[in-house]
Formats: structure tokens, C-alpha cells, sequence
């Protein structure tokens, strides 16, 4: 499956309309989420990517009944029938969100005994804060031969995060929505994914107020009840393919989007001197003027997205001037510029900090994917690029983006997939 390739030809504009598929990191925590439930849930508007079907057979394993129907992009969970609540290293090592098992079956069953996560190499990802968590809601935790033990009554407790994460706010407030009395999460993240999280669980019952403030709290109720839910639009593909749009010097419309989540990355295109015009859930990209260099610096939301830095420093790699891009979010989520190095783009990288200067052509190379947004910005540097681009490992790619090839194709680019020979 997994043996094949990219080629992109590039220099070509995306001209025409495009849509974005449900919420890689809404729907792993969503998905998670249904493990509290006390009764039958579907969720809908799943994307069909690898996480999604990692989550699945995760799911499966625990005994819950799960019908996963990709084409319909849902999802049905019958969590009364989980037998286990251990779950191998074999499956977390495949993803980074099989975090949200941990709090998910701590907060149901009291108990679990699951393997450390995987995912993306982009820097040190500890999940201290997410076990600190667990621990002050009155989890025992133990290091069982490299798999984390929990065990305990959770109750409500005031939880002051030590940094803002992400997924460190949605497991604990998994873990705490069936807790007994009163949980106040402090330093919470912002980011739309925590609200959507939040408002599935209110929706089956629960009673959390603040999400999307830097203050959630949380009210334990002891049952939740089934409900279907339809998860919200995906930000960092809409991010990807307004940038998509603008490296092509395109002109694209992308239907199905929250184009208030996108505010941050439609203010630096605008600097940039790239037309971005909003509608109810439609953003318009296009070009007609040459790029500017810009300074950019990620933050947690409502800041620049980290998970969007990739895709747009590959498109800086052609504006007008030097740009500075900080990663403040991640240690090392810059080795995608290396590779473009190979394309002739020209980038000098201290620290956190990388310098981007932008030349009048890139030149198509083989290039290696490492991560997945990195993956992404390989695709785009190779739409930007002067002949053929050969992308290795796009299996990165596909593990969190829905049909990416597809859409990019219908809007005219020339990608398509070929045989590793
Ligand atoms: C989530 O990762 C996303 N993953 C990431 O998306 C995204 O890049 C990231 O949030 C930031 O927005 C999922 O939602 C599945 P964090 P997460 O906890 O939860 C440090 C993608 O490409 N930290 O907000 O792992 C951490 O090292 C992926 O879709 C601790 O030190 O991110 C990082 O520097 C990649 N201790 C910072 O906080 C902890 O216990 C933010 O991490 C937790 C985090």
C-alpha cells in the first residue's frame, strides 16, 4: 500500500473549487471522547486518513462494537461492550492521539494500562502534563515496563497546566467529565479542537463551560448519553491549501471551512500581498502580485499555528526579501527546509529561528518526507518547482490529509502517484 511514490510537476496555478474534510485532530479526540459514553454514538464527518483508521482498530481492540464506514465518513461506537483497557505499545507507537485513550478509559473505567504514543519526529513530545493531570484528578500512576498504569477513582481537582497543550487540556478534560465534584483546568489551550471536544461532550451530557478560554471548567456528571455528532472542518488542511493557492500564484475557492479558525495565517497572505477573501464557510485565495517576505512566530492559538509554519515557510522560500520564521512550539520542525536546500531555496536555521530567503526559481528534486506537515510543504515546494518532483515516504502525508493528491489534481496541478522502483 505504501509503496509508491510522488511526482509533482510544477508551475502550475490552482485555478478552481476545492473542500475541506473533517478535522484530523477534532475527530481522533472526538472519537476518543465516545469511550465515556454510556450508551451508542456516531460520529460523522470523520476524514478517511491512516490516524482515523489507527484510532479504529484501537477502538476494536478494546471490544468496544465499532462500525467505521470511510466512505460515508462515519463512525459508530458501542463503548458498554470494552473488555480491556490495555492497550500495547504496538498499537500507541503508530500515533501520537492515542494519548486521549489514556484519559478516556481512565475517566470511564478507572483503570488503564497503555502503551507510550508514537507519532511525528518533530522535537521532544513529553506528556507530563497530561500524567500530572491525571495524578491531581487522583490517578495512581506507574510505570509498568514501558507501558503507563492508572488507576483510581477520578475526582474533581484545580489543575494549573505548566505550559499550554493541547493535548494535554483535552486528556485531562476527558478525564475529568465523569469525575466526581468540581475540575477547573488552568493555562488551558484554546485551539478549535478543544471546543469542538468540549462541545461533543456537552452534547452527551456533560457540563463544561469556558472551552476556547484559557479557563475550562468542568462539573463531573456520572453518565453520558449517545448522541451523533458531526465534527468541525479541518484548519490546518484549509491552512494548506490557501497556501497550496497562493505558492501556485492560483486562484482557489475553498468551500466547507471556518474562516474564523483561519484568521492568523489569512493575516500573514495578507502581508504577504496574497488576496484572501472570507465568506460564511468559503475562503477565496488568489494571486496577483508578487509574494513579500514576511516575520512569522508560532504560538498556540489564536496565534500562528505551528502545524501551518511547514507548509508556509516552503512558500516564503519564493517571496521577495528575507524572511524570519520562529518555531516556538516544537524543537525541530524545520527539516523540511533542509530538503528544499536540494531545490535551491536558501535558508540558514539557528535554533528556533529559521532565515528564508527567496529565490526567483525552485528546481524539482527528490526529496524525502519526514513528518507530515513537513510532507505537506514538500508537496507545495514541488507545485512551486521548475520540473519534476520526486516525493519519498508520502505515506506521511496521507496519515493526515484526506485524498490530498485528488483535490490538488482537480485544481490542475500535476501530481500523481508512481511505483518506488
Ligand atoms: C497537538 O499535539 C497536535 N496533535 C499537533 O498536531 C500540534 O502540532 C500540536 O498540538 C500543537 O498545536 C494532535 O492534536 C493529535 P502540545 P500535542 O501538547 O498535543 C510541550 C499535526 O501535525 N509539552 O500542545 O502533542 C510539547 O513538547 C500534529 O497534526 C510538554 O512539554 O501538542 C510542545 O513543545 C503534530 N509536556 C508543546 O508543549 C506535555 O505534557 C505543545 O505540545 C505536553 C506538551
Amino acid at each position: 500500500m505504501y509503496d509508491y511514490k510522488l511526482l509533482i510537476r510544477g508551475e502550475r496555478p490552482l485555478e478552481g473549487e476545492t473542500y475541506v474534510s473533517g478535522g484530523k485532530n477534532t475527530s481522533l479526540a472526538v472519537l476518543s471522547a465516545a469511550l465515556l459514553c454510556d450508551e451508542p454514538c456516531v460520529i460523522e464527518n470523520l476524514p478517511d486518513i491512516e490516524d482515523i483508521h489507527v484510532l479504529y482498530r484501537i477502538i476494536k481492540h478494546l471490544g468496544a462494537k465499532v462500525e467505521f464506514d470511510p466512505k460515508q465518513r462515519r463512525m459508530e461506537i458501542d463503548s458498554t461492550s470494552i473488555h480491556t483497557t490495555e492497550v500495547p505499545f504496538s498499537f500507541t507507537q503508530q500515533m501520537r492521539a492515542s494519548y486521549y485513550v489514556m484519559g478516556a478509559l481512565f475517566g470511564h473505567f478507572w483503570e488503564c494500562r497503555v502503551g507510550y504514543p508514537g507519532g511525528c519526529d518533530i522535537g521532544s513530545r513529553p506528556i507530563d502534563q497530561h500524567l500530572k493531570g491525571f495524578n491531581l484528578l487522583g490517578g495512581e500512576i506507574r510505570d509498568e515496563g514501558g507501558m503507563i498504569c492508572l488507576k483510581g477513582k477520578p475526582h474533581g481537582a484545580p489543575i494549573n497546566f505548566d505550559m499550554i497543550t493541547v493535548g494535554g487540556t483535552i486528556n485531562v478534560m476527558l478525564a475529568a467529565a465523569k469525575a466526581q465534584g468540581n475540575t477547573v483546568l488552568l493555562n488551558a489551550a484554546r485551539e478549535p479542537h478543544v471546543v469542538d471536544t468540549a462541545n461533543f461532550l456537552n452534547a452527551m451530557g456533560a457540563r463544561i463551560r469556558g472551552a476556547g478560554t484559557d479557563t475550562i471548567r468542568i462539573k463531573g456528571v456520572p453518565k453520558l448519553r449517545g448522541v451523533t455528532y458531526t465534527v468541525i472542518p479541518d484548519q490546518i488542511e484549509t491552512g494548506t491549501l490557501m497556501i497550496a493557492a497562493a505558492a501556485t500564484r492560483g486562484n482557489v475557492i475553498i468551500r466547507g471551512c471556518i474562516p474564523t479558525h483561519m484568521e492568523a495565517l489569512t493575516a500573514k497572505l495578507l502581508e504577504m500581498g496574497v488576496m484572501v477573501t472570507e465568506f460564511d464557510d468559503i475562503i477565496s485565495v488568489k494571486v496577483n502580485r508578487a509574494h513579500r517576505a514576511i516575520r512569522l512566530a508560532t504560538q498556540e492559538y489564536p496565534g500562528f499555528p505551528t502545524d501551518l509554519q511547514q507548509p508556509m515557510s516552503a512558500l516564503l522560500t519564493r517571496a521577495n526579501g528575507t524572511s524570519e520564521v520562529i518555531e516556538n512550539i516544537f524543537d525541530n520542525r524545520f527539516k523540511h527546509l533542509d530538503e528544499m536546500r536540494r531545490m535551491g531555496a536558501q535558508v540558514v536555521i539557528s535554533g528556533k529561528r529559521a532565515y528564508i530567503t527567496g529565490v526567483s526559481e525552485l528546481r524539482g528534486a527528490p526529496l524525502m518526507a519526514g513528518d507530515l506537515r513537513g510532507g505537506a510543504a514538500l508537496v507545495i515546494a514541488g507545485l512551486m518547482a521548475k520540473g519534476e518532483t520526486e516525493i519519498i515516504n508520502p505515506v506521511y502525508i496521507q496519515r493526515g490529509y484526506e485524498r490530498l493528491e485528488e483535490k490538488l489534481s482537480a485544481l490542475g496541478a500535476d501530481i500523481r502517484r508512481a511505483k518506488l522502483s
